[in-house]
């Protein structure tokens, strides 16, 4: 049985009260479905476990996992802040009314425009990554301080795929705590006028399942915090640890015990701070994947099979590498399940492809199912961050819908794009 949060009820999976091929048959297919009361648990599981009674501490969702406005409301009424990338993410939860002291926006290239956006909506942090953002934003003559976090790389190798890592000393993002350049910096923020610099980022990278990895990110940062003081009389009042907690994709993952693990950090950082004679930094963490990966799925109509001379057996859905491109990009593994034959045994070993154009368009490479019948309705599992926000048009292919399952109440988020959604760029 493919490793998944969701009820079988009568050799059917559901999603809250409803099943899954009802769900596909009122919304078509593909068909993004979230659930919007797992998403809630994750969050509260985040704010009620990162908590410490001598440690500041605050819990940003990082959007790039999934947003939309329907998120950003969620978000805000789970009494998280919110981690934006983009003038596009900074709008879109401007748009949905989020509050924007409750932003963090970061980037390791943040255009002009997107930094007067910034200025302009009052974001609470705006995590610098470089000397060129410091220097845009002088000129950019803000009517406020800015409070600012400086992003900073500690070089420490988290065991996790070379695109997702992000912390290795030679990564384009953050400024090295091993140059001067950086200290010198540090000490530009503090003087100047245009900012308050609160203190610092850090993220190590993704899908990280060794609590110690993050144990060495405190230690390292701490001591530089400690460094700053020491040389430039400077107190770091923040310390952003960024996000990164891995998840559970299949049964062969590993599992990292967020409830373990959380009071862990903040243990580490209150002692440590101690033994360096620091003052607790309040601590901020990112989760993107943690809160929505598992939340999600993705559902699929078979259309096809074919058998290659060599025996191998594909598997054709109406989907493709465009809504998911893990796979091909990262090699990532997924399980799936015919959705109204849970109960029968998967045995039967196919290559799930989708309808790209392109050989790389393999959703899963070794995908045990029943075996399948055409019409069959297929999901695959945990598709609920990084698939919608690294959807395409790749050979203009329609966007799926996305909608939001709370037990009874079902929404749509995203609605389903057309083919003259496809023409609102063009022109001749
Ligand atoms: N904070 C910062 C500064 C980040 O760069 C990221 C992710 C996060 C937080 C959230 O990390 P999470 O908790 O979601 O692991 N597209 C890739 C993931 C790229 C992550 C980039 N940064 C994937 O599909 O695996």
């Amino acid at each position: 049985m493919p490793f998944n949060p969701f009820p079988i009820k009568n050799n059917q999976l559901y999603v809250g009260s409803h099943s899954v091929s009802n769900l596909a048959q009122q919304f078509g297919t593909p068909l993004f479905i979230m659930d919007e009361a797992l998403m809630r648990k994750q969050m509260r599981l985040f704010k009620q476990c990162f908590k410490h009674s001598l440690v500041s501490t605050e819990v940003a969702y990082a959007s790039k996992a999934f947003l939309n406005l329907a998120m950003c409301r969620l978000v805000d009424e789970e009494g998280l802040h919110l981690d934006v990338v983009s003038g596009g993410e900074l709008y879109t939860a401007k748009q949905a009314k989020f509050p924007m002291e409750k932003i963090l926006f970061h980037g390791n290239h943040k255009t002009r425009e997107e930094l007067q956006l910034a200025l302009d909506y009052k974001v609470g942090l705006i995590v610098l990554d470089n000397p060129f953002e410091v220097e845009t934003i002088q000129h950019l003559n803000p009517t406020h301080p800015v409070p600012v976090l400086l992003r900073v790389n500690p070089g420490i190798e988290a065991h996790t795929h070379d695109y997702i890592a992000t912390s290795r000393l030679d990564s384009k993002f953050g400024m090295s705590i091993f140059s001067d350049e950086t200290l010198d910096l540090i000490e530009h923020l503090n003087k100047n006028e245009s900012f308050v610099f609160k203190g610092l980022h850090c993220h190590i990278g993704s899908q990280i399942f060794e609590g110690t990895s993050f144990i060495k990110e405190i230690q390292a940062l701490l001591l530089y915090v400690k460094r700053i003081l020491d040389e430039k009389g400077i107190v770091v009042e923040v310390l952003n640890l960024g996000g990164g907690f891995g998840v559970q994709y299949t049964n062969e993952d590993q599992v990292l015990d967020l409830e373990a693990t959380l009071p862990q950090l903040l243990d580490t950082v209150y002692t440590e701070a101690i033994s360096l004679n620091l003052q607790i930094p309040k601590i901020i963490i990112e989760p993107g994947r943690s809160i929505v990966a598992n939340a999600g799925i993705t559902v699929y109509t078979i259309g096809a099979t074919k058998k290659t001379p060599s025996g191998k057996e594909y598997v054709f859905v109406d989907g493709s590498m465009a809504d998911h491109i893990r796979t091909a990009l990262y090699q990532a593994k997924y399980e799936a399940a015919l959705v109204d034959r849970m109960d029968e045994t998967a045995d039967h070993p196919y290559s799930l492809a989708g309808r790209a154009c392109e050989s790389g368009d393999i959703l899963i490479h070794d995908c045990l199912l029943p075996k399948v019948e055409i019409n069959d309705i297929l999901c695959v599992f945990s598709t609920g961050a990084y698939h919608y926000s690294m959807s395409s048009n790749y050979n203009r292919l329609l966007k799926p819908a996305v909608i939001f399952v709370n037990e009874e109440a079902i929404r749509i988020v995203n609605r389903r794009e057309t083919y003259e959604d496809l023409l609102t760029q063009d022109s001749l």
